[in-house]
């Protein structure tokens, strides 16, 4: 019997793919997705703890489910994610219209849990982080709908406790997948049309993955051997860190062509007593040598970054720090938060909490700049032509949406199919994006 399937999702781009994985693991039970959860048999909220607006959406959300449970015998809710990993006995608690409870490393224990909710009433609940790994249980990814990029999950989880943050908590200690395994998820997705891949993890580049002959390889290596595969044509990866930046990284950089020229390398902060205070395990001036290396290995490399302001005793010359920092080194893009306080972080505790007015004047003044920077780098692309990869059919008939090298979204008129890289003269900024012309060729030496 079929049963119909519809996946909130919040978040990073790891949840993306997890939602995939539990829509999979879910299809040999009768589970076929759904867009709307109004006729759906099972609601699956994904969600993300990351800052307190984040998981509170997922109280109203499930506030809002309530009359659809009500009315519908037999319709179930789940709520996955960083939030039912941090607050899964307080879901239970205070949303007893909730089904099943599951951490994100006990996905591939869903079937079993949404079988014992359908037959006792209560909550199931799994939010342990099992000695197994949950990758040996999920099918592997298979190309979604022919979408041509497509994420690969390579890493889980963080080691590094920065004083803020609540992923070591919900997503337990790093893990990183064995080498063949991502190797025949990522054959697997370029048959069914993948063209373009982007490796994931709380921590990609601090993997350290098993190859067939047991050796640890890190990122680097596995960037070259999975740009062997016929049929590839680009490879990204996303979020790493400043400290996990080795030779073997930046030299796949300079030498590795199907490795896109764009980077999201987050520092949060450009004051030293900050970092520290962060407990990243750099400084800025190691993070602007990082860049160095990066850019003398792919000059033409993008940036992009995370910033936090508003850190526990973060003064006005310290933010100004940030400031000098991102007008040295040029954002293509950027995400700026204020700071969160998340309960069980060491920062909640820390003295000096900076109030929200500041903060909210923090962030404006980081974002004018960093929108600044991003305005400057796409109109500099202007009178360009790059290849883009077509990824989807825009709203007008023709239309197509696709990416540059640089992450930027392109749209054309016309001249392409989706999974097509064509080379497009930009022509003009739009809203969100920049419009261009496919055209014949790429220019003698144009880079990327
Ligand atoms: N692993 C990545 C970041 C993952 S979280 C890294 O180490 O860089 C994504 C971003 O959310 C972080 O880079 C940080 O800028 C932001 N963030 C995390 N915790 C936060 C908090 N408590 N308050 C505000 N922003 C936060
Ligand atoms: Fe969070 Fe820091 Fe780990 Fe990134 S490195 S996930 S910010 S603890
Ligand atoms: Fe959010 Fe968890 Fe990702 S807290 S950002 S969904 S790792």
């Amino acid at each position: 019997m079929t049963k119909k399937l519809f996946i909130k999702t919040y978040g990073c781009q790891m949840n993306v793919y997890d939602s995939a994985r539990m829509a999979d693991v879910l299809a040999p039970l009768g589970y076929v997705a759904s867009d709307t959860p109004d006729d759906a048999d099972l609601v699956i909220l994904n969600t993300c703890h990351i800052r307190e607006k984040a998981s509170e959406k997922v109280f109203s959300e499930l506030g809002r489910l309530r009359p659809l449970k009500a009315a519908r015998p037999g319709f179930m809710i789940a709520v996955a994610g960083c939030t039912a990993q941090a607050e899964g006995e307080e879901i239970v608690r205070r949303m007893p219209h909730v089904d099943v409870v599951v951490g994100p490393q006990a996905y591939h224990r869903l079937p079993e849990l949404v079988a014992r909710a359908s037959r006792a009433a209560g909550a199931a609940l799994d939010t342990d982080f099992p000695v197994d790994s949950k990758f040996d249980h999920l099918p592997a990814a298979n190309a979604a709908g022919g979408a041509p990029a497509a994420f690969l999950t390579i890493q889980e989880g963080c080691d590094k406790f920065c004083t803020f943050c609540v992923v070591p908590y919900t997503r337990g200690a790093e893990y990183s997948r064995p080498v063949a395994d991502i190797e025949a998820e990522a054959r697997r997705l370029v048959e069914g049309g993948v063209r373009e891949l982007t490796l994931l993890g709380q921590n990609v580049n601090a993997f350290h993955g098993r190859d067939e002959a047991g050796r640890e390889i890190g990122l680097g290596a596995l960037v070259r051997r999975l740009a062997r595969i016929e049929g590839l044509a680009r490879l990204r990866y996303t979020t790493s860190h400043p400290r996990d930046v080795d030779d073997e990284l930046v030299a796949a950089h300079g030498d590795e062509p199907k490795l896109m020229p764009y980077l999201h390398l987050p520092v949060q902060s450009g004051s030293d007593r900050i970092l520290d205070a962060m407990n990243r395990g750099h400084t800025a001036a190691q993070f602007r040598r990082i860049v160095e290396r990066l850019r003398a290995a792919r000059p033409d490399l993008a940036l992009s970054s995370d910033f936090i302001v508003g850190f526990p005793g973060e003064t006005e010359a310290e933010f100004a720090a940030t400031l000098d920092l991102v007008r040295e080194i040029g954002f293509a893009t950027a995400f700026s938060f204020k700071y969160s306080a998340r309960p069980g972080t060491p920062a909640a505790l820390m003295d000096r909490q900076v109030p929200e007015p500041v903060k909210d004047e923090r962030l404006q003044r980081l974002q004018a700049l960093l929108r600044a920077q991003t305005d400057a780098f796409n109109a500099a692309c202007l009178g360009r032509t790059v290849p883009v990869l077509f990824e989807r059919p825009g709203r007008h008939p023709g239309q197509l949406v696709g990416r540059s090298p640089w992450l930027q979204p392109v749209h054309v008129g016309g001249g392409g199919e989706v999974g097509e890289i064509r080379p497009v003269r930009l022509t003009r900024l739009a809203t969100n994006s920049i419009a261009g012309d496919v055209v014949d060729e790429m220019p003698a030496g144009a880079a990327a």
